[in-house]
């Protein structure tokens, strides 16, 4: 027995040396993990359960007969994060330039299976190569395996990919299915095409970092969600992220013993929120008064910054809070922040996350970047992703809500099941300066005294019209409160709405505007 023993605790060695000393040795001096190092980083200590040691190519030609590496360069199984149970896939970039091939992609859906098959989470990290090219189609046939388990998964558990080095090709597209993207800067790199491609092509000279890089893919493209300047930070969020998620669609999300005072006064929002509404101020400072113990996940911090997305907890329970940033564009909504905002909702709909809307917003963008771009498209969106969001949804106005922003953000009238304003808000088709411009026309333009007349005529159309009581008279809001309620009454409206039970029309699906 003790000769068999020894026979597998050799073999383990030699899985667990990946692609050897000095293989390792060079992913460490570019500050880069191993596969197996970053495993046990993710996940609570003492955890992990490898599965899949021992698989390994079959592949021959291309001198592939010559090495048959343990594990096929990924490391795969189970483990727990603040004890709950994930699945993962780490790649191990040592071995084969963590390139897939048939033995790796078959591990890959494995743990997607039983992630799938459990409802538990699964978090894939990324560092590779892409396509191995000594096996040909059978890598591409373990991608198109990826990808549609992938979408299979979709809705069903959270999915995560962290890409902690190379992803290119074809391979960025099972982390873009995913619903939440980590990248660690200067290290990931995510393209379709890489520089020497697009040299050759448009004659555009960029480096790895400039084209597909952390900071280009969480502010400019939009396909990372979170970044941080290293591994250990980012997966710190990754673990964060996940305090807030179910892990699946038939699990409600955890629900923690709250510390804050869930009927704390907030009266220091209607300092935060200027009573001018063309002053600026940080939407994320009435969020964090408003929740638990200040603690807000935003989410896609640097792109489309006009909307603020993120989870947070009210009286120990996840949220999802949608809120248009004033001191961004004004809050504006346009092409970019109805992309991001609709996924979000969509997110949260599918994982019984209640969504929290705060709205300030002047309306969409005009220019023709924005309906040249397809803003009617996009901002149809949100539309849907609202209208078919079956969770708990509640808004809050703090102060402009104008034309078809004022239905598009979780109104009435998408099925908002609590709707809230301020006194202060200003609810109208478009804003006082600019409706009494276009209704006073002639008025103004015969008056002795435009300029006076015109603020005259401004004041008079806010007071008459821009105001909630009239939307509360009609039904379309369900009560004007306080700054300093908001907390509470966000609360108790939460309370109200947690055993809401709301079907769909039976289809196979709907057609989401893209
Ligand atoms: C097989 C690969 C590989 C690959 C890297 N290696 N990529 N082996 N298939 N795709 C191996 C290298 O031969 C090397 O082996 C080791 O991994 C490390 O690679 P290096 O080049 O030394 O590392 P580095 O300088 O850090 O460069 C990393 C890299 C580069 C930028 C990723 O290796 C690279 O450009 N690789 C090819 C990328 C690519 O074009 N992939 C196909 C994309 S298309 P040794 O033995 O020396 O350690 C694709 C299609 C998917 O993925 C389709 C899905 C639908």
């Amino acid at each position: 027995m003790s000769v068999v023993i020894s026979h597998l605790e050799t073999i383990r060695a030699e899985a667990q040396l990946g692609g050897g000393e000095s293989r390792i040795a060079r992913q460490h001096a570019k500050g880069k993990r191993t596969a197996r190092e970053r495993v046990e980083a993710l996940l609570d200590p003492g955890t992990f359960c490898e599965i899949g040691m021992f698989a390994t190519h079959r592949a021959t030609g291309f001198e592939m007969e010559r090495a048959h590496p343990w594990g096929d360069g990924v490391v795969t199984g189970q483990g727990k994060i603040a004890g709950r149970p994930v699945y993962v896939f780490a790649q191990d970039f040592t071995v084969l330039g963590g390139s897939v091939g048939e033995a790796h992609g078959r591990k890959i859906t494995r743990v997607m299976d039983l992630a799938y098959q459990n409802g538990v989470p699964l978090i894939g990290i990324n560092d590779s190569g892409g396509a191995r090219i000594q096996e040909g189609v059978d890598a591409l046939a373990a991608y198109g395996d990826i990808f549609y388990r992938n979408v299979r998964a979709s809705g069903v558990i959270p999915q995560i990919s962290v890409i902690l080095g190379p992803c290119a090709g074809g391979a960025v597209y099972s982390p873009a299915i995913t619903d939440f993207v980590f990248m660690v800067e200067q290290q990931a790199h995510m393209f379709i095409t890489g520089p020497e491609v697009i040299k050759a092509v448009t004659h555009e000279e960029l480096d790895f970092e400039s084209l597909g890089g952390a900071e280009v893919h969480s502010s400019r493209s939009g396909v990372a969600h979170f970044t941080a300047p290293d591994e250990e930070a980012l997966l710190a969020q990754v673990r964060w992220l996940l305090s807030y998620l179910p892990p699946n669609n038939l699990t409600p999300p955890p629900a923690i013993t709250p510390t804050d005072d869930p009927y704390r006064s907030t009266p220091e929002l209607a300092e935060i929120v200027p009573a001018n509404s063309q002053q600026p101020y940080d939407v994320r400072a009435v969020i964090e008064t408003l929740v638990d113990d200040g603690e807000f996940l935003e989410v896609q911090s640097e792109y489309a910054q006009n909307l603020s997305v993120g989870f947070a907890r009210l009286n120990g329970e996840t949220i999802g809070i949608v809120a248009n940033q004033a001191d961004h564009l004004a809050g504006v909504l346009d092409i970019n922040a109805s992309d991001k905002g609709a996924r979000f909702i969509r997110f949260c709909d599918a994982f019984h996350i209640p969504l929290v809307t705060l709205v300030d917003t002047p309306g969409f963008l005009p220019g023709t970047d924005q309906e040249h771009g397809g803003v009617i498209r996009h901002g149809a969106k949100m539309i849907y992703a609202y209208a078919e969001a079956t969770v708990p949804k509640i808004s809050l106005i703090l102060r402009k809500a104008y034309g078809g922003a004022y239905i598009v953000m979780s109104s009435k009238h998408l099925g908002g099941d609590l709707n809230f304003a301020w006194p202060g808000a200003e609810l109208a088709v478009m804003g006082p300066e600019g409706a009494v411009k276009i209704i006073y026309r002639k008025e103004l333009a015969t008056a002795a005294e435009p300029a006076a007349r015109q603020a005259e005529l401004t004041h008079s159309y806010r007071e008459e019209l821009a105001n909630p009581f009239i939307a509360a008279s009609r039904g379309y809001l369900d009560d004007v409160i306080a700054p300093a309620e908001s907390r509470a009454r966000l609360i108790m409206a939460l309370e109200s709405l947690r055993e809401k039970r709301q079907s769909q029309p039976k289809r196979k699906h709907g057609n989401i505007p893209l």
